[in-house]
């Protein structure tokens, strides 16, 4: 009977540790191309240490490692809360937490050696992809298998956005993946040409809306409430929400795209999509946000929540952005240049990496049978450390993004080109210097971070309550 049972936080507590440890690495080698794109000469002529091989570990040690870790760790826990039943599966879902961390290592070895199949969030070789599939559905078996045994009737909107997330991410790994191996190293891919690259970006797309986005508002709808101590704002903007996000999402891939051979019509859908896109993306912002209508107060005292609603903000400001890039007129000056890259970092690191930090603030004390965390205040100086420092990162490479872009199509009156590329690079340095300050300080909040979980979990004044599973 519910009542006397416990969860199974065991694997919570293990995916939460190695989101933080795996959040330090992959930041650390984001510092390091930072600080190679301003000095070449620090990849020591070590063809390992070289940019281009150092760039998709940081890439998929932050999404895959860090935010993957997070997304296991969050729904874990949420569906064993909102589902009042114990994880299905328990020794399945810790053959789930060794086989991700065996895929990280994996990535860790092959990618520094130059192994990968060239296509960007997808590099890992066959023989991992394959891994990572079986892995993923052991982890779908858990935690859908957790939700076919409710004792509730009410399966809650968090648990549909984690849901969509397992699903779709399913999905576009096996579809994108799909290659002819050579030898134990080398494939293939199925596709060829514009194809494989229209399968690529809705992939890479959809590895946005997915795994970067739906996930991550499955920890919202959760963990917001939770920390407000109110009921989300609107239950049936959720679920408009919901079926919004996740019927306009697939369509958007080819902004990626814009003014390559992939047919124009393609193109334009893409663009509309995505401008589409901005409803529900700012419907599931003010959804959270408004959670905290009549508690406005609680914001200047609870750091948790500061990280919470500041990474909403950013959520907000990335999906106005996003859309307005997919225009073609836009992108025609944006692509290519740091604007991209200040985009990215601002749904990555002002929502991606601050919603996670808000909810393992939440998430940590819980699972470790501790009052509370270690230090609030630790807490506070890390939301503004790491505030500091992803406005740094954004502003310097929106600033450099709109710079490059305009110097790249000056023109003299005789048609030739007003600036080189050199000359347009010398002007860049002064960003990629505020953009390694701003990284290296959102570093140091999340060592900030560790410090703290670890001095919880190991000082920490003990709750002597067992979570139990409350009755239905
Ligand atoms: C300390 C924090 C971080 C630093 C210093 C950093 C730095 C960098 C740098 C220098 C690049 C390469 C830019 C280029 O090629 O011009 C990059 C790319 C990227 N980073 Fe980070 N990063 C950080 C955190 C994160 C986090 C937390 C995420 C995701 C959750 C992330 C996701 C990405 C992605 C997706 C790209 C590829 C962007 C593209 O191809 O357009 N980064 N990062
Ligand atoms: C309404 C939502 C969004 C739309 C319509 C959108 C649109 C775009 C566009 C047009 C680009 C530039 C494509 C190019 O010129 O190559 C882009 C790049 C990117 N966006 Fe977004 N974005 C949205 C939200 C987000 C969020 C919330 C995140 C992260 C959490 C994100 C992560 C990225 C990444 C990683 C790239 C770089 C892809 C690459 O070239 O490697 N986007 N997005």
């Amino acid at each position: 009977m519910a009542g006397s049972e416990s969860y199974n936080d065991g694997v919570v507590r293990q995916f939460a540790v190695m989101t933080v440890v795996w959040g330090i690495v992959g930041m650390l080698v984001g510092v390091i191309i930072a600080a190679q794109l301003m000095w070449p000469a620090l990849n020591f002529d070590v063809p390992w240490l070289s940019f281009g091989r150092l760039r998709p570990l940081h890439t998929n040690a932050v999404i895959f490692a860090f935010g993957g870790c997070a997304l296991m760790a969050t729904s874990l826990y949420v569906v064993q809360r909102t589902c009042h039943v114990r994880l299905f599966a328990g020794p399945l879902a810790s053959f789930v937490f060794w086989g991700w961390q065996l895929i990280i290592l994996l990535a860790a070895i092959t990618l520094p050696l130059g192994l990968t199949q060239g296509k960007e969030y997808a590099e890992l070789i066959w023989p991992i992809d394959l891994l990572i599939a079986v892995v993923w559905v052991a982890y779908g078996i858990v935690f859908f298998g957790t939700i076919a045994i409710r004792r509730v009737k009410h399966i809650y909107v968090a648990n549909w956005f984690y849901g969509a997330f397992i699903i779709t991410v399913a999905l576009l790994h096996i579809v994108n993946s799909l290659a002819m191996p050579v030898d134990a190293l080398l494939s293939y891919p199925i596709y060829a040409g514009v194809v494989d690259g229209m399968v690529q970006w809705w992939y890479g797309h959809n590895a946005v809306g997915f795994f970067l986005t739906a996930g991550f508002l499955g920890m919202m709808y959760y963990f917001v409430p939770k920390q407000a101590g109110r009921p989300i704002y609107s239950y049936r903007l959720s679920v408009v929400h919901f079926w919004a996000l996740i019927s306009i999402y697939m369509w958007a891939g080819p902004h990626h795209l814009h003014y390559t051979t992939l047919p124009d019509w393609a193109q334009s859908l893409g663009m509309v999509f995505s401008v589409l896109l901005l409803a529900p993306s700012w419907g599931g912002m003010i959804n959270g946000i408004m959670t905290l209508s009549g508690a406005w107060h609680k914001l200047r005292t609870d750091p948790i929540l500061k990280f919470m609603i500041v990474s909403l903000s950013f959520y907000g400001m990335s999906t106005f952005e996003g859309p307005m890039m997919s225009v073609k007129t836009v992108n025609a000056l944006s692509h290519y240049t740091d604007w991209t890259i200040g985009h990215v970092h601002s749904g990555a690191l002002g929502w991606v990496a601050m919603i996670s930090m808000g909810c393992l603030y939440n998430l940590i004390p819980r699972v470790f049978g501790r009052e509370q965390m270690y230090s609030e205040k630790l807490i506070d100086l890390h939301f503004w450390v790491s505030t500091i420092g992803v406005v740094l990162y954004i502003a310097s490479m929106w600033i450099a993004g709109v710079m490059q872009g305009l110097m790249w199509r000056a023109v003299n009156d005789d048609g030739t080109l007003t600036y080189s590329f050199i000359e347009s690079l010398e002007a860049t340095y002064p960003y990629y210097a505020v953009r390694l300050l701003g990284g290296l300080v959102f570093l140091v909040g999340t060592l900030i971070m560790a410090y703290n979980v670890w001095k919880t979990i190991a000082e920490g004044e003990k709750n002597a309550m067992t979570p139990v599973i409350e009755p239905a």
